[in-house]
């Protein structure tokens, strides 16, 4: 029997190796992700093995991860509750469409996981695998097992005999890629404590950012950034030049307490440098290229797109067709976003396109063609004739 688990080399999914193994006889194939994580893992091949796995699939999908998760969400401009950027809630269901695969090809019959039981991940892993495979059984050992902490899992691969990595580990709960770094627990779990300045590490804080903003300037062709500062860049190395330039000027900080899925709130910092940027120079493009309805519509299309995404719902029929909704609202959506990033703020500071809707003929107080100031009267007596009516009767009635 094989199980493929999916393995960070941390402490958590070491020891469920060994615990997989005891507990269910099973061969334990590992699969690492790498999304940007900005780690080495060709270490991990050793440290697997020795670990117990009989065998372990590096996988570098960070492409996939920009243009298949990043991207549509970037464009449906989803956020959830107004500031999470969903960095790690579009990783699980990747991460899960790996491992459904490894698991078909193996000959698998099951799928494993470190999450725990009182959090989001676990859902977005097991939705998405029962998505993908609904013949696969999931295994889920933080909902089984007596370990209940670092030093009962560290005593539990001690008395196994099992060598386990026990760097010295920072006290919060994080979470790594191409697109955000989350960071839960700690001091962190009250939210009346202000995060520690030295807790960001894709960046500097806001306060610690130089005196001098940076400019630069994005091209978009239909919804997709596609050029640097004039120069193509592929999609991988597009964020992580921005991540680059957010950080140094602690763009993209967010501090929140969350409502999780699984019911409780919880307090989480996170850094998502080059996704704040993506965000505002995407906003502005549609701005200017979307009419007013679509705009609007667009927008409450956007709040459950998050939901969707942060509930583990990626492989439902809703998230795809809100996808194909928001794809056919992008066809416009080209042109060039200038933006200024300083001391924790990201500001756009000129956006064009060929496809604009705005037009300073239209706007200007001046005389033209278009717009006739004689039309605004037959349109406000009939927009407002609802209002009118009301107020009649309110008067003959007596009720005013
Ligand atoms: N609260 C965020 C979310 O639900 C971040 C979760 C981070 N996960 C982790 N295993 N550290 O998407
Ligand atoms: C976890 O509990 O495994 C991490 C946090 C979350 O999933 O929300």
């Amino acid at each position: 029997k094989k199980v493929v688990l999916a393995y960070s080399g941390g402490l958590d999914t070491s020891v469920i190796i060994p615990w997989l193994k005891e507990n269910y006889g099973c061969e334990v194939i590992a699969m690492a992700a790498d999304l940007g994580q900005g780690e080495e893992l060709a270490p991990l091949k050793e440290k697997a093995i020795k670990t117990g796995a009989s065998k372990i699939y590096i996988e570098n999908l960070q492409e996939e991860f920009v243009t298949d998760f990043i991207y549509p969400t970037l464009k449906a401009g989803a956020v959830y509750e107004g500031k999470y950027l969903l960095g790690t809630s579009f990783a699980r269901p990747l991460i899960a469409r790996r491992l459904v695969e490894i698991a078909e090809k193996e000959g698998a019959v099951a799928i494993a996981h470190g999450a725990t039981g009182k959090g989001n991940d676990q859902v977005r892993f097991e939705l998405s695998v029962k998505a993908l495979n609904p013949d696969l059984e999931i295994i889920a050992p933080w909902r089984l097992w007596d370990i209940k902490s670092r030093e009962d899992a560290i005593d539990y691969a001690a008395a196994r005999g099992i060598a386990i990595p026990v760097n010295k580990e920072r006290p919060y709960s994080m979470d790594r890629n191409l697109w955000h770094l989350s960071h839960e627990g700690g001091d962190l779990e009250d939210p009346w404590n202000e995060p520690k300045r030295d807790l960001y590490l894709l960046g500097a804080a806001p306060e610690d950012a130089p005196d001098e903003p940076t400019h630069l300037e994005l091209g978009f062709k239909e919804g997709i950034p596609r050029t640097l500062n004039g120069e193509e860049t592929a999609p991988v190395a597009l964020l992580a030049a921005l991540n680059e330039m957010g950080g140094k000027n602690g763009v993209g900080i967010v501090d929140m307490v969350e409502n999780r899925l699984v019911g409780m709130k919880s307090r989480g910092v996170y850094e998502t440098p080059g996704g704040t940027i993506l965000y505002q120079a995407h906003q502005a493009l549609e701005q200017l290229t979307l009419d007013r309805t679509t705009y609007h519509y667009k927008e409450q299309v956007a709040l459950r797109y998050a939901e969707l995404v942060y509930d583990g719902l990626w492989y439902s029929p809703l998230r795809e067709a809100l996808a194909a909704f928001v794809d056919a609202t992008q066809k416009n959506v080209s042109g060039t976003v200038r933006l200024k990033l300083y001391k924790g703020s990201c500001t756009v500071t000129g956006v064009k396109s060929p496809y604009s809707l705005y037009d300073e003929e239209f706007a200007t107080f001046g005389r033209d063609g278009v717009y006739n100031q004689k039309d605004a009267e037959g349109f406000i007596n009939l927009f407002g004739l609802p209002l009118k009516v009301k107020a009649l009767m309110e008067k003959k009635t007596g009720l005013r």
